[in-house]
Order: C-alpha cells, then structure tokens, then sequence
C-alpha cells in the first residue's frame, strides 16, 4: 500500500511516498526558510505563498523518486492541524484535489502525533505504554500514550524551539537560533552562567522558557562586550533549557510508572539533549526513542507513516466526504486523524 503524505503546517513544504507504512521511497522537503532569515521567524503570509508555489513540484518529485504515479497511490495523508492556518489549507486544498481527482481516500493527520510517530521510522516501534515529549519551534508538551494520547503538560509561555530562536535573535544570530546556538555551544562552558531554571513547582509538568530568555537578555545589558564570551552564554542558556526537558520527562515517567520516552521535533535533533536524555534516563531504565536526524524537524514521511497506521484502525473504507479543513491550534489526543468527517459522526 502506498501513502502520499503532505505537511504544509509551517515553512516547510513535505511531501512523501512510504510504503506499508514503513518503507520510505520519497522524503522532499523545500524550506522557504531564508525568505524569512531577515525577520528572525516565520513570516505566515510568505509561507504560504511559498507553499502554493512548490507544492504541486514537490509532489511530482516525490513521486518521480518514488517511481509512483498518482494511480499507484491508495491513501493520501495530509497534516490538518495544529500549524499557520494559511499554510495548512495549502496542503489540504491540494490533498483534497488529488483525492477527488483520483479517487483517492484522503485521512487528516494531527502534526504534533506525526513527530513522535517520526521516532519509529525505519526503527522499533515500542510497545505502549510511553512517555512522548515534542519539542518543536511551536510546540512543548509531555505527554502519556497507552493506546490513545493523553496531555500531561505542556508550555505555559515559548515553546523550547521558540526559545531557542529568540536567544538566537538576542545575540545576533541567525534564523533558526537551535542549529547555531548547539554549534556555538560546543565552544562554550556550560556551567559559566547559572540562568533561571523555570519548574513550576516540584510536580508540574508544564513547561515555561520565557523566564531563561530574559535573563540571557538582562545579562547581555548587565555585562560589557569584554566581559561576555557569546559561546558561555549560548552553552549555558542551553544546557538550562536541556535541564528543564530532560527533568520533566523523567518527572512523567516516574508519575506514570513507565520505561520508555519517545522524542520529536526539531529541538529533538540537539545532540546535548539527546546525550543528557540517554544517559540520565539509563539510570533509571528508562530507553529513549529518538528520530534519525532527517525526521526531527518538519518532513512528510511521519504523515504519511501516522496516516498509514490510522487508515489499518479505521472500520470504513469508503473515500472521504472532503470536508477535511486546517485546525490550527489543534491539540495533542484531540484527534490522532480525521478521516473526512470525524468518524465518531458518520458511524
Ligand atoms: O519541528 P520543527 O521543524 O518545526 C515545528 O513544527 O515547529 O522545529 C523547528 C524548531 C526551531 O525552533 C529550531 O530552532 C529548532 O527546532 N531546532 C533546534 C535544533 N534544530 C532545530 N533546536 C535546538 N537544537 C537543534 N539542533
Ligand atoms: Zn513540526
């Protein structure tokens, strides 16, 4: 069975073709991302301008490498939420077109469940139950799966990857800050500067990065050029934010009495958090599942992977009603996937 899968949720334009849900044939991902170094963020009105412009070339492309045709393809699995709504109906617009031209079932994917479904590509797929936690440049939440998702915490303020670049724009770096605020890291001493630790309460589980980013920028004012080495400040602010994710997720585990955490989204591809995650998770029998690099940040092969796995669950066969539309701030165990109408409507 070959799945098509499309994500469009933010500025990466991701179409892939996965075979049986486990066999990536295609994986194209464009990025409009140095269209908006300039303004240190996503500017939505361009990415989606963007998205409209290559989308239909990055589906031809995954296609070609796949060696598919649009007949050969049984599913399309398209992300409908959450994500910049503009970006969204991009790809949901063209997903729903492709169905209805080809006859094609269409399933609508929950983005944030399809970046821990990225941790099992080309990899064991753990058992249930287990800890997830999504660190993206949107996103920052814990969560427990024993069949179904169910929210544990998540973040009161920036997400770790938002946090990640505004330190970036604070120090006058570049678009995205993760990336280039790790690489700089390597040259610095993490235990240089004592940032704020932001937990919440001894059992919280909610997350909070604003507290850290603005006491990086009260020590930028508080200190002269002489004094500041940009490396210190980068290694210590992201061994801080590490510190928060690595506790707190081994906080759920303990709380839900599991052995095993599954990690994705773009911050899952720091090497530091992996490293800390691995090696303080193993002292307590905890395995860590992570994303191959290529996975962590935004693609189409976990849409299409999640919507393989969905579409096997669901009873109904029939084509979907295309009434699919973008959620944008759609939540984590809101809905795994929607397969046309919600299926609890048309049973
Ligand atoms: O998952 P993703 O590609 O997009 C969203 O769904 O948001 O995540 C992008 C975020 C950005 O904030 C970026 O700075 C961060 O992931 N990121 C990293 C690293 N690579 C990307 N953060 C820390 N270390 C990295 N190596
Ligand atoms: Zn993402």
């Amino acid at each position: 069975m070959l799945v098509l899968g499309i994500d469009t949720s933010c500025d990466e334009t991701a179409v892939s073709v996965v075979k049986n849900g486990e066999k990536v044939l295609s994986n194209i991902v464009f990025s409009s991302l140095k269209l908006h170094k300039k303004f240190g963020g996503v500017v939505p009105e361009i990415a989606c301008r963007i998205h409209v412009e290559a989308v239909t070339y990055a589906i031809k492309q995954a296609l070609t490498e796949a060696k598919a045709e649009l007949r050969d393809i049984d599913l399309i699995a398209v992300t409908f939420g959450p994500g910049l709504v503009g970006s969204l109906l991009v790809g949901i617009s063209i997903a729903k077109s492709f169905s209805f031209a080809g006859n094609i079932p269409l399933i609508g994917i929950n983005h944030l469940e399809a970046h821990l479904e990225s941790a099992f590509i080309n990899r064991t797929r753990p058992n249930s139950p287990f800890v997830g936690l999504v660190v993206s440049g949107g996103h920052t939440c814990l969560v427990y799966n024993n069949g179904n998702y169910e929210l544990l915490g998540r973040t009161r303020d920036d997400a770790a990857g938002e946090a990640f670049d505004k330190v970036a724009k604070i120090l006058g770096l570049t678009y995205p800050g993760g990336p280039v605020i790790e690489q700089l890291a390597e040259d610095g001493d993490p235990e240089k500067i004592r940032f704020p630790r932001s937990f919440l309460g001894r059992d919280s589980l909610d997350f909070s990065f604003s507290g850290v980013k603005t006491a990086v920028l009260y020590y930028l004012r508080d200190h002269s050029a002489e004094e500041v080495k940009i490396a210190d400040i980068a290694a210590s602010f992201q061994e801080a934010v590490i510190d928060i994710l690595v506790a707190k997720t081994l906080l759920a585990c303990k709380i839900k009495r599991v052995d095993k955490v599954v990690v994705g989204g773009g911050v899952a591809a720091n090497c530091r958090l992996r490293k800390r995650l691995i090696s303080d998770a193993a002292e307590l029998n905890i395995k860590v599942y992570y994303p191959s690099g290529q996975f962590c940040t935004d693609n189409a092969a976990m849409v299409a992977v999640l919507g393989y796995r969905c579409y096997k669950r669901y009873k109904k066969r029939e084509i979907s009603d295309l009434s699919l539309t973008a959620v944008p701030n759609l939540g984590f165990g809101e809905k795994e996937y929607i397969f046309g109408k919600d299926p609890s409507a048309t049973s």
